[in-house]
């Protein structure tokens, strides 16, 4: 069955340590870390020492970190310190910044003008002992991915243009899904699929039975009054879409 990642993002800040434990005594399997230089997106997050003290306060279970950042390689070293399982960067961080409304903004990739960048990047990853993850903004076509995918251990598809949580899923990540899963079962690739962004009780089902492995949460999850009950709920959804 499909893993549920909480993300932390969606967590209330002034009580980190307490929302790490309530997530945990839920029994969530794993927790999401979105990284945010203000620059490969347009909000700042938090950092490797926080990372740290988060993973450190969920251990055993593993987390992953999604680096919306667009120097990846500064910071593979701190999160292999801090104990990340998974280390997320993203294939746009050659690509041009598009505008959005509102001053925000998205990079979106149409060719691959650094391949050795990126296979120096996934590398580097694993020498330090994590597994690599490759992240797609919306824009960005994922048949642009195919040449890592031998490489990685997970691809994350973003439904909503990345830099804040609570953001409306973009519908457009279905058919991608699909086409995605039906690439790696053709080509008996490992890769796990992540979907991050607007997932939740309405279209988990639909995205587990499409292929997914592992549904990052939001505001879906910590928006709820009782973490318990919401992930009993995310699970019975995931459960139908297993039969
Ligand atoms: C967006 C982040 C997501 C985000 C998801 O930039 O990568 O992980 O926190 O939040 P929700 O589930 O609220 O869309
Ligand atoms: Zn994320």
């Amino acid at each position: 069955m499909a893993t549920i990642a909480p993300s932390i993002l969606a967590a209330d800040f002034s009580r980190l340590g307490e929302e790490v434990d309530s997530a945990v005594a839920a029994g969530v399997e794993t927790l999401h870390l979105d990284i945010m230089d203000g620059h490969f997106v347009s909000n700042i997050s938090f950092g490797a020492d926080i990372a740290k003290t988060i993973i450190k306060r969920a251990k055993p279970l593993p987390l992953d970190a999604h680096l919306m950042v667009t120097m990846p390689e500064h910071y593979i070293e701190s999160f292999a310190k801090a104990g990340a399982e998974l280390f997320t960067f993203h294939l746009e961080i050659d690509a041009r910044r598009q505008a959005l409304p509102g001053g925000r903004w998205v990079y979106g990739a149409t060719e691959l003008r650094y391949v050795s960048r990126i296979n120096h990047i996934i590398d580097k990853i694993h020498s330090a002992g994590m597994k690599a993850g490759l992240a797609l903004n919306p824009p960005t076509d994922p048949k642009l991915a195919a040449p890592f995918l031998d490489k990685v251990d997970r691809l994350l598809l973003m439904s909503v243009n990345p830099g804040f949580g609570g953001q409306s899923f973009i519908e457009e990540t279905f058919s991608k899904l699909e086409r995605t899963a039906k690439y790696r079962k053709k080509k008996n690739l490992n890769f796990d699929i992540q979907i991050d962004g607007g997932v939740g009780i309405d279209n988990i089902r639909k995205l587990a039975a499409l292929g997914a492995d592992n549904l990052v949460c939001g505001t879906s999850f910590f928006g709820a009054s009782d973490y318990s009950v919401r992930l009993k709920e995310l699970k019975e959804a995931l459960a139908v879409s297993a039969r």
